[in-house]
């Protein structure tokens, strides 16, 4: 498979695996209720989704990121040009000095790569991921993204209207959608069901009134449908006598969808109608009780079905009656809600790392209020102009608008969980370590209602213990003989020293591992 190439790539590819494991620090005074499983991190997405990983992976539903396009405006409350101070000193770090010669679209690569990579992980088998996108990186974003997802998960390219005026100075075209780039972890092959399984988008009030019912047939509402098709056959052209006697034939170049004898009974059966006089065209009826529980999302999404620029503008306006320009390029509320729509069920979890005004958050309230269902909603927005005073802010606002029952945590980044030179970070908890050593020997997420004092989980044939009560008291004696399980087993046990000789260990069947040293990277 063709794979694109950029400066600065050899230096990302891989990078997602350096991203240091970092703490997660509730901000009480900036969240919203308790245990409300909701959160908003403020920090770089590159972190705070390495962060999320012990907890995280593969328990994603659906993604939804609207990332900066790129279009090298550096004017707006964020940076559209990867130039904002923190990513610029990302990049000198990661790529080293060549990042002094990257173009706008290398930087952009750069910035993106690793951060997909975190994003696939943490999705669940059958999740899918959208992202919103322009012409700027559209064609780039594509080609990385069957890099990392592989070329055959992708589902379709969604153009979304996000304008109703053409601009009349445009000097080509006057650009009126953005791109959504849907990709699936997995596509289902064949009878397969373990990947992403898209739902019927619900009916509106308005499509629901297209059915009528002037016969006042006993089966209920019904819509006409064309009884002609293109595709011809000689079979299914034949004169059709109307009720009030007149002949009609099928339009010029096309004939009757089913058989002359079929349709013999289709009449017998009252479902097809010829007007009210009896003497129209011939229409099938298809009644409401018979259509699908909704409808098959389509790839082009008009502004008046799912909003477009300027409601997401008058949207955030209506919330922020106190800001003159809280965010200049949020997403109507009404897209977002689709996309949550056709993607997900109740209790899943959304995940937007590049969060701005919040909007995903927003559309996932309003998607709750409205179905009375749960779902839940994790957001990740860098810039601390943003991240408290709009992005949690907003979502404040709609809870209290919507009169919401659940609040969210605020969280900010904290120290690394091993500094420089490997050692654990003091203020990490027994809990919290445990996380982390579960996932890295398992790449799953720790059940913490297992936690039994130091056994921390099993997995497979595998259990594991941790020893960590604190600097330099973290030793594996014989007395901890007593407190393993009596099982057939292998036993990971982490501490900081073992005073346990080699044939005692083998009669038990442990494995002792050193911290830091043996802690495994992910
Ligand atoms: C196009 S806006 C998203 C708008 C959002 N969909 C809405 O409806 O408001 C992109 C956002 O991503 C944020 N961002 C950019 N790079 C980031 C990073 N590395 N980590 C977290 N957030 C980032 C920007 O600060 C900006 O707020």
């Amino acid at each position: 498979m063709p794979s694109l190439n950029w400066i600065g790539k050899e230096a990302v590819v891989n990078h997602d695996k350096e991203v240091p494991f970092k703490l997660l620090k509730k901000v009480k005074t900036a969240s919203v209720g308790e245990n409300s499983q909701n959160l908003i991190i403020h920090g770089d997405n590159l972190e705070a989704l390495k962060a999320l990983m012990p907890f995280y992976a593969g328990k994603i539903k659906c993604i939804y990121i609207d990332p900066p396009y790129n279009t090298g405006n550096e004017s707006w409350i964020y940076n559209d040009k990867v130039n904002s101070p923190k990513i610029k000193q990302w990049l000198g770090k990661v790529v080293g000095r060549e990042s002094e010669d990257l173009t706008r679209h290398d930087k952009w690569l750069c910035m993106m790569y690793p951060r997909l990579k975190l994003l696939r992980d943490l999705l669940s088998e059958d999740g899918v991921l959208f992202v919103s996108i322009d012409d700027n990186e559209q064609h780039n974003l594509r080609s990385i993204l069957d890099d990392i997802f592989v070329q055959n998960n992708f589902v379709n390219n969604i153009i979304w209207q996000k304008k109703y005026s053409p601009q009349n100075d445009a000097k080509y075209f006057s650009d009126m959608h953005d791109f959504i780039l849907v990709y699936a972890k997995h596509k289902n092959k064949g009878t397969e069901l373990r990947g992403w399984l898209r739902n019927l988008i619900s009916r509106t009030e308005e499509q629901n009134a297209r059915y009528k019912n002037p016969d006042n047939d006993l089966r209920g509402l019904w819509k006409s449908s064309d009884l002609s098709v293109k595709t011809y056959s000689k079979n299914y052209d034949y004169p059709i006598t109307t009720p009030s006697g007149r002949i009609v034939n099928p339009p010029q170049g096309r004939c009757w969808r089913t058989s002359k004898e079929n349709l013999k009974n289709l009449i017998e059966d009252k479902r097809v109608w010829f007007g009210p006089k009896g003497d129209g065209v011939p229409s099938i009826k298809r009644f409401l009780s018979e259509v699908q529980d909704g409808i098959v999302p389509v790839t082009l999404w008009l502004r008046e079905e799912v909003g477009d620029n300027q409601e997401a503008r008058q949207e955030l306006k209506d919330l922020f009656k106190d800001v003159e320009f809280p965010f200049e390029t949020p997403k109507p509320l009404r897209l977002i809600k689709r996309i949550i729509e056709i993607a997900t069920k109740d209790g899943d979890i959304i995940l937007d790392s590049f969060a701005g005004s919040g909007t995903t958050a927003h559309a996932v309230i309003d998607l709750n209020k409205e179905k009375g269902e749960n779902r839940k909603f994790i957001m990740i927005e860098m810039e601390n102009d943003v991240a408290k005073d709009i992005t949690a802010e907003r979502v404040k606002r709609a809870i209290k608008k919507y009169d919401y029952q659940d609040g969210f945590e605020f969280c900010e980044l904290d120290k690394p969980l091993f500094d420089e030179n490997g050692h654990i970070e003091e203020t990490c908890d027994f809990k919290q370590f445990a996380t982390y050593i579960y996932f890295t020997e398992t790449q799953t997420n720790i059940d913490p209602k297992k936690i039994d004092i130091n056994f921390i989980g099993e997995n497979g044939s595998i259990e594991y213990y941790l020893i960590y009560k604190g600097k330099n008291k973290n030793d594996l004696e014989k007395s901890f003989l007593k407190k393993i399980r009596k099982t057939e087993y292998k036993k990971i046990i982490y501490a900081d020293r073992c005073l346990i000789d080699e044939e005692t260990l083998i009669k038990h069947n442990i494995v002792f591992k050193q911290i830091p040293y043996e802690v495994k990277v992910y």
